[in-house]
């Protein structure tokens, strides 16, 4: 059976934990219609005001932690469980509903709200719950404390997996994205090249709409879970 098994590389963005009560970026009252991304997510913008940027990611921590997976997350856990080591998940999310909803291995693109990364000696450890600028790295001191996330203008984590999972992969499934940010926006591409059918699950269809082969509109605690219960039941 395995080897007759798809290899799936599954892409989520916003809309995946949006049923979760956490915004996305660019629908109507997303988060970039409130805030100006160049002060909030950029390292210049860190650079001339880093408490103002503290200050939004620890409102996004906080929101995170009040959150809970709802049912996409959890069909996606199931997916993975049902295909072992077929799967591989990358999110260009930076709460951690995919892991409280029963993924393990999460390809986090983007990095992750919960950790704090050391601006000076690139040491890693558990974000507390308010992060300000002053706070001294606990390997070397520096008081470089910023968010383990992704900005504008820098390198998304672990491309080189991601690329590697993308040139291999049968099934390319996009879900709660809406294809506006590079590299991520021209996954569907790659996999396309490389040979993969590609799917998009979204409430409307993407900016990279017509790179799919196929689309299925709805919400992503609807549509997800009904996609992943087809798999399971076609390859189980
Ligand atoms: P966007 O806000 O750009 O897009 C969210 C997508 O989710 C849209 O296509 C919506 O139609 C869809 N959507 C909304 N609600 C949904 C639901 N209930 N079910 C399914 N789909 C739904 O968010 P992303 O594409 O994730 O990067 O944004 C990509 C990146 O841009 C983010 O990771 C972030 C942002 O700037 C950085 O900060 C580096």
């Amino acid at each position: 059976m395995a080897g007759a098994t798809p290899r799936i590389v599954i892409l989520t963005g916003a809309g995946v934990s949006a049923e979760s009560g956490l915004g996305t970026f660019r629908d109507v009252g997303g988060l970039w219609t409130q805030y100006d991304l160049n002060e909030v997510a950029t390292p210049e913008g860190f650079a001339r005001n880093p408490a103002l940027v503290h200050d939004f990611y620890n409102a996004r921590r906080a929101n995170c932690r009040g959150a809970a997976p709802n049912a996409a997350h959890e069909a996606l856990a199931r997916l993975s469980a049902a295909l072992p080591g077929q799967v591989t998940l990358v999110t260009q999310n930076v709460d951690d509903l995919h892991e409280r909803g029963g993924s393990r291995d999460v390809i986090h693109m983007h990095g992750r709200l919960d950790t704090a990364l050391c601006g000076s000696c690139g040491h890693r450890w558990p974000a507390p719950e308010m992060m300000t600028p002053d706070d001294p790295c606990p390997a070397c001191h520096a008081p470089e404390t910023r968010p383990d996330v992704v900005w504008f203008g820098e390198m998304p984590y672990r491309m080189d997996a991601i690329y590697r999972a993308l040139l291999r992969a049968d099934l390319f499934v996009a879900i709660g994205t809406s294809g506006n940010v590079y590299p991520a926006a021209g996954f569907v591409a790659e996999a396309r090249e490389a040979g993969a059918r590609t799917l998009e699950l979204n409430l409307e269809p993407c900016d990279r709409h017509g790179a799919f082969d196929e689309t299925r509109q709805g919400p992503a605690s609807v549509v997800v879970p009904e996609w992943v219960d087809e798999v399971i039941a076609r390859l189980t």
